[in-house]
């Protein structure tokens, strides 16, 4: 199984960003982490991380046919960007959102999430640890 792992923008600031919200580990300690969990759980991976939506919306085009499942932080285009739904939706790869924060617990334009409206499960507040949680969520989904 081969999963595709989108981080959007502002994931690369992560160690210097806000650290009460998203902790002191820097962007290569998640990487880090993904590459290590990849190896446990028996996947192989791609990550990326990019600050820009249209970089967004051409990899998730060019993950048809090429990958098994997608696990995705939009950061920020979560609240706002139809364009990644719509890229999820074309697709059409069985997709995971993941949040390091909690997003219910905060302002009120995090509170809508378009990607989310097509991913199957959301992971939120966990940390690094929602990454894993969606690997296995996604290896559960495409075993049944
Ligand atoms: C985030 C939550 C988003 O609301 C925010 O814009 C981010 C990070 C998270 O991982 O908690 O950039 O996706």
């Amino acid at each position: 199984m081969k999963f595709l792992i989108i981080n959007g923008p502002n994931l690369n600031m992560l160690g210097t960003r806000e650290p009460s919200i998203y902790g002191k580990k820097t962007y290569k300690d998640l990487v880090r982490f993904l590459k290590t969990s990849a190896k446990k759980n028996n996947v192989k991976i791609k990550i990326i991380q990019s600050n820009s939506e249209s970089c967004i919306v051409s990899k998730i085009q060019k993950a048809y046919n090429r990958f098994n499942g997608i696990i995705i932080n939009p950061a920020a285009y979560t609240h706002t960007s139809v364009a990644i739904l719509d890229a999820l939706k074309a697709v059409s790869i069985p997709a995971v959102e993941v949040h390091l924060s909690e997003v219910s617990k905060r302002e009120n334009f995090r509170q809508i999430s378009y990607a989310g409206m097509f991913c199957f499960e959301t992971f939120a507040g966990f940390g690094f640890d929602g990454y894993e949680m969606a690997i296995k969520a996604l290896i559960n989904k495409l075993k049944h």
